[in-house]
């Protein structure tokens, strides 16, 4: 059993365990564009994280008319039928590197793994990378009403899995995800850039190159 009574890990799926982020966005933007307006790159680190309502919302804002109510449902589903086309290729063998090699060492430390994610796709993505049997328990976007920043995700990681916050690391890319982990009360490894990231406890560039030992020795000691 390794340090710092660590015996979970929770890891968000966008962005940490496969590299989707860059799909989404392009299908927010290609939607904006069949609606006829912009939308700022900058949104893309905004969007990252928060569910497909809530990332219709902040696209909305940049429409100079008021798009009724009732049509939110059509866009968001026009908006997942982008995205499903941008990543049919996904298969077998897509996992970001390293993210294989790094489940399967934490499993090798008797750490529990579970996905703590806020997609509706993320079943069909996991399986399609063929990874779905690596995971103790899976949380997504159908298990839960509310999105990151809120912390029902990982909360229900932790339940499924049998742990309490205090036992499990969150791995996030996601400034809001990052959020959502404080909230829960677990500890969070942010993956991405340090000055975005800036309240995850320790960020890494990915997970290629390191291991949950190293990373459980570079945690600040839990209070
Ligand atoms: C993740 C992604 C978001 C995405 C959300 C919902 O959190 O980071 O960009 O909007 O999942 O994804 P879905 O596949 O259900 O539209
Ligand atoms: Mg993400």
């Amino acid at each position: 059993m390794l340090g710092n009574h660590i015996r979970a890990l929770i890891f968000d799926l966008d962005g940490v365990i496969v590299d989707t982020t860059r799909f989404h966005f392009a299908s927010w933007v290609t939607l904006a564009q069949e609606l006829g307006f912009e939308i700022p790159a900058s949104l893309d680190e905004e969007l990252k994280g928060l569910g497909r309502l809530e990332s219709l919302q902040k696209v909305l804002n940049y429409r100079a008319e008021i798009t009724p109510q009732e049509d939110w449902q059509a866009m968001a589903s026009r908006k997942n039928d982008l995205y499903l086309a941008n990543i049919s290729h996904l298969s077998y063998g897509d996992a970001l590197p390293g993210v294989i090699e790094f489940l399967e060492d934490a499993r090798a430390n008797g750490m529990l793994l579970a996905i703590g994610s806020g997609s509706k796709n993320a079943r069909s993505i996991l399986s399609r990378l063929g990874i779905t049997g690596m995971f103790n328990y899976i949380c997504d976007g159908t298990d839960t009403k509310r999105s990151k920043p809120d912390p029902e995700v990982f909360q229900c990681a932790c339940s499924g899995i049998g742990v309490s916050p205090g036992e499990a690391i969150v791995f996030e890319d996601a400034v809001s995800g990052v959020e959502a982990a404080l909230r829960c009360g677990t500890r969070v490894v942010g993956i991405g850039k340090a000055d975005i990231l800036t309240k995850a406890e320790l960020v890494l560039t990915s997970l290629e190159h390191t291991n949950i030992k190293e990373i459980i020795q570079k945690l600040p000691k839990s209070a």
